[in-house]
């Protein structure tokens, strides 16, 4: 008899066996129910029966890489261990709680098999080697849903907290600003509106960025608008506003060349201002920051430039990785990065979909500059 004919027959018993092996303390803890599980496990059973049907005769152990992936699996098996993993996510098993159950199903599916038939042992084992795979390919398709749906739900969280957050920080921002308006108040009180209003307008970008970032993990990409803009006044208040936060720093901007053209502005002024805050908060702090904007005909050039300690090339693929932070050297006087490690992925985002892209180039002597290069549509 073929492993797969004395799954589909011996299902039932497959299945108790199945849930006094999977009966371990931390999965009966949380089993949502026998029934389910009983259910579950008869499914993914008779999947791997089929899809282990389904594989073409001859090809077996023998034959490397022969059926390793799940994407030549049956249908059916990816469909049921796909399901089977979003059901065990939403009854809130952990992931080792699902793997443990494949190891159960394996198992008992081995013990009943083995003492069983009269084929030699060549062929039981080639037939143990077919199901080792289907459960396999079933086995790593669960585990990728179950990871997604995590991924998922972390992102919809973190999106669902960035947008509440808004109001708040909005009526903490609306509230300094009437303060610093007030007459009267004594400088330290002045100072400590600033503070109020220049830590809101952090944490609004953070959370802007964070919103941004799960927009685009939800695969559903940065928005952009394009619109005929003059990128000067645009470019020039983000600038201004980055000035009023640093009183201290000194930020030079140039503009030249043509700067009208059909862009999404409030995005390219998100881009720069990440590239102009990191330069103030990552650079040397005692010079000037450099901001070069230049229209030519048929592309818009921005370079932010920063002295300071060199980026490594050895960083220079991986700097824009969103979440990643503090990974270059850090000027003697500049803090580390409190920051989410999300400017620069965003800033990259925001330049792809204008159909462009940024350049980081560093060096002791030039410092480190980013350059975006902008198709003019
Ligand atoms: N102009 C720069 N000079 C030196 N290092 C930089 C510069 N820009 C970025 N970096 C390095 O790259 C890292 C990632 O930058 P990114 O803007 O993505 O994140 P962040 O600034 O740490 O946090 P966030 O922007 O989310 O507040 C920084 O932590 C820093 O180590
Ligand atoms: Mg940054």
């Amino acid at each position: 008899m073929r492993l797969s004919d004395f799954i589909v027959e011996s299902t039932g018993e497959l299945v108790s066996a199945f849930e006094q092996r999977a009966g371990s303390p931390a999965a009966a803890q949380k089993t949502p129910g026998t029934d389910m599980l009983r259910e579950s496990a008869a499914a993914t059973l008779h999947a791997v029966a089929l899809d282990m049907q389904a594989q073409p005769a001859g090809q077996d152990a023998d034959a490397p890489h022969a059926h390793t992936e799940a994407a030549s699996a049956a249908p059916e098996l990816l469909k049921v261990a796909g399901g089977h993993a979003l059901a065990r996510f939403n009854a809130g098993f952990t992931i080792h709680q699902l793997v443990d159950e494949y190891r159960a199903l394996r198992a008992s599916v081995a013990r009943h098999w083995l003492p069983h038939g009269e084929a030699g042992d060549h062929e039981r084992l080639a037939e143990l080697v077919r199901f080792n795979e289907s459960i396999d390919k079933a086995l790593m398709e669960a585990v990728s849903r179950y990871t997604e749906a995590v991924a998922h739900a972390r992102d919809t969280l973190i999106g669902v907290l960035g947008h509440d957050l808004r109001n708040p920080l909005g009526s903490i921002t609306m509230s300094a600003q009437y303060l610093l308006r007030t007459e009267g108040m004594q400088p330290a009180q002045t100072k400590a509106a600033f503070r109020v209003l220049s830590s809101a307008e952090r944490m609004r970008r953070m959370v802007e960025d964070l919103l941004d970032y799960t927009r685009t993990r939800l695969g559903k990409g940065l928005p952009v608008r394009r619109a005929p803009v003059h990128l000067e006044p645009v470019l020039r208040q983000a600038v201004e506003e980055l000035e009023a936060l640093h009183p201290g720093r000194s930020l030079a901007l140039r503009c030249s060349g043509e700067l009208e053209g059909s862009f999404d502005g409030a995005r390219l002024a998100q881009m720069l201002s990440n590239l102009i805050s990191n330069a103030i908060q990552h650079g040397d702090g005692a010079s000037p920051v450099d901001i070069l904007v230049d229209g030519a005909d048929d592309t818009l050039a921005i370079t932010v430039r920063n002295q300071g300690p060199p980026i490594p090339a050895a960083l220079h693929a991986q700097i824009f990785r969103p979440l990643l932070r503090n990974a270059a050297p850090r000027a003697s006087n500049s803090v580390a990065s409190s920051g989410l490690g999300l400017g620069l992925f965003i800033a990259r985002e925001i330049a792809r979909a204008h159909g462009g892209q940024i350049r980081l180039d560093s060096s002791d002597e030039a410092g480190t500059s980013f350059s975006v290069q902008l198709p003019r549509r």
